[in-house]
C-alpha cells in the first residue's frame, strides 16, 4: 500500500513538473513547468517565485546553457572621446565613450556609442542594445570613429563554411561601411519620441567568430595558470551580456541618462544575449527581444526549426561546454525560454516575432511567451494567454506582451515603432 502511494506520489509530481500542450501539428511537447520547483513544491506568491524559484532558475540557466559569469568585478576605466552636441541635424547630443578593462596582461576597450535627445526636458530614457558589424554601420553620422572590425579571411571565400566558423582578420573599417545597417537602428524616430539610444560593437566584447575568444573579454578573468573556460563557464552570449552591464554601469554615470530608464533590447543572437543580460541584471528596467528564436525565447523542447545541435555544431563558443550535453537531447534540458523570459518578471518586457522567419520559431516564441504569463499574473502583471488569436501587427499582452509583424528575419523600423509605443504605455504607468 505504502509503496503503490508512493509511486501514485512520484507519478503526480513528474506530471505537475512539465506542463504538455499539443502543438498545430497535432504533437504533444512538454516543456517544464515554470513554477515547480526542484524540490515538487509550486512557487504561489511572488514572493515564492522570488525567494526560491527565481534563483533556482538563474543557476539552472548558468549551469546548462549560457555558462556562468564572473562575479568578480574589474576596475572600468571610462574616457568621454568625443561630445557632438549638434548631432544629427540638431536632434541629438552624440558622446562617444570608451570603457577600458584590463586584468593577466591584456586590455580589451568597449566603444560606446551614445544619442540622446538634445532637447529633453530632464535625464532621458535610454534603449541599450548591441550591434552586429560595428557603431559606424548604425549611421551614416560622420563624426562616428572608425575602429577595428572583423572580417572574413579574403581566402576562405569560395569555402562552403558558415562565417563563424572561418578564419577572420582585424582590420580599421572604412568610410563605404558607414550605415549600413542604419535600416536597423531608426534614430531619428526613437529620439523625436525622447528616447536615447547606447550601443556597442558586438566584437568590442568577443568577435562572433570560433577562435573569439582570444580577443574578448573572457580571459581577463582567468585565474592562475587556467587557459581554457571551465564546462560551465560563460559563452560568448554570456560575455556580451557581461558588456551590457558595463554599459549600463558606464549610463548610471552620465546625468543626462535616467538609470532607472534603461531598456535592454537586442535582434537575433543578441536577441538572445539582450535576454539574458535582462535576466541577470535587473537595472534593466525593460527587456525587448526581436527574433531571438532558439536558445532565446524559443522553445527547443517543441523539437521543431533550429535544434540545440545546429547552436552547438555552427555557435560552438555562444554558450556554455554544458550546453553541449543537451545536443540530440533537447527533452532533458531543464529550464527553456518561457523560463528565462519569467527571470524578467516583473519588468516590461516584449517578444517580438516575423512570420516569415521560420527558423526562429515564430510559434514557438508565443507559446512560450504565454507560458511566462503564469510567472507575471502571481506579480499582478498581464501577459498573452494560449487562447490569445495571434494576428499579425497586432500585440497580445500588455506589461508582457508579443507580437508578429509580416516579413522576414530583421530588425525594422516597424519593430521600433511598436516597442517605442510599448516603453512610453509602460513608462506613463509607473
Ligand atoms: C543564425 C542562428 C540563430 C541566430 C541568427 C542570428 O541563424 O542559427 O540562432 O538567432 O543566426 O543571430 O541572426
Amino acid at each position: 500500500m505504502m509503496r503503490r502511494n508512493l509511486m501514485v506520489a512520484a507519478t503526480a509530481l513528474m506530471l505537475s513538473a512539465c506542463m504538455a500542450w499539443s502543438q498545430p501539428d497535432g504533437k504533444a511537447a512538454t516543456w517544464p513547468d515554470a513554477l515547480t520547483m526542484a524540490n515538487g513544491a509550486r512557487a504561489t506568491s511572488a514572493q515564492e517565485f522570488e525567494a526560491e524559484r527565481r534563483p533556482e532558475l538563474l543557476n539552472l540557466f548558468a549551469e546548462n546553457v549560457y555558462g556562468k559569469s564572473p562575479q568578480e568585478k574589474l576596475p572600468m576605466k571610462s574616457t568621454v572621446t568625443s561630445v557632438d552636441r549638434d548631432a544629427l541635424g540638431g536632434l541629438a547630443v552624440r558622446k562617444q565613450v570608451e570603457l577600458l578593462f584590463s586584468a593577466n596582461g591584456i586590455t580589451r576597450a568597449l566603444h560606446v556609442l551614445e544619442y540622446l535627445p538634445a532637447k529633453a526636458n530632464g535625464p532621458a530614457p535610454v534603449f541599450v542594445g548591441l550591434n552586429f558589424d560595428g557603431n559606424w554601420t548604425v549611421s551614416k553620422d560622420a563624426g562616428i570613429a572608425l575602429t577595428d572590425e572583423w572580417t572574413v579571411d579574403p581566402a576562405l571565400a569560395k569555402v562552403r563554411l558558415s562565417t563563424e566558423l572561418k578564419g577572420h582578420f582585424r582590420q580599421r573599417a572604412t568610410e563605404n561601411e558607414r550605415g549600413k545597417n542604419a535600416s536597423r537602428w531608426p534614430l531619428e524616430m526613437i529620439l523625436r519620441a525622447g528616447f536615447g539610444v547606447a550601443t556597442v560593437y558586438a566584437g568590442d566584447i568577443e568577435p562572433d567568430m570560433v577562435t573569439g575568444i582570444g580577443y574578448g573579454v573572457r580571459p581577463l578573468f582567468f585565474k592562475g595558470d587556467q587557459y581554457l573556460p571551465a564546462a560551465d563557464d560563460w559563452g560568448a552570449i554570456g560575455a556580451w551580456a557581461w558588456g551590457l552591464s558595463r554599459v549600463a554601469d558606464y549610463l548610471e554615470t552620465d546625468p543626462a541618462v535616467n538609470a532607472k530608464e534603461m531598456i535592454v533590447i537586442g535582434h537575433s543572437r543578441l536577441g538572445k544575449t539582450a535576454l539574458w543580460a535582462g535576466a541577470q541584471d535587473k537595472r534593466f528596467a525593460m527587456v525587448i527581444s526581436n527574433e531571438s528564436g532558439k536558445g532565446g525565447a524559443s522553445l527547443s523542447h517543441r523539437g521543431v526549426e533550429e535544434s540545440i545541435a545546429h547552436l552547438n555544431i555552427a555557435f560552438p563558443y555562444w554558450f556554455s561546454a554544458n550546453y553541449h550535453h543537451y545536443t540530440g537531447r533537447q527533452e532533458k534540458l531543464p529550464v527553456d525560454g518561457h523560463l528565462l523570459l519569467a527571470l524578467i518578471a516583473p519588468r516590461p518586457l516584449f517578444v517580438g516575432s516575423a512570420q516569415e522567419d521560420p527558423y526562429s520559431d515564430p510559434h514557438g516564441e508565443y507559446l512560450s511567451t504565454a507560458a511566462a504569463s503564469e510567472v507575471y499574473a502571481l506579480y499582478g502583471e498581464k501577459g498573452p494567454s494560449f487562447d490569445d488569436q495571434v494576428e499579425l501587427d497586432k500585440p497580445v499582452g500588455n506589461e508582457l506582451r508579443y507580437y508578429m509583424r509580416p516579413g522576414g528575419h530583421d530588425m525594422k523600423a516597424e519593430d521600433w515603432k511598436q516597442y517605442i509605443a510599448w516603453a512610453e504605455e509602460m513608462l506613463k504607468k509607473k
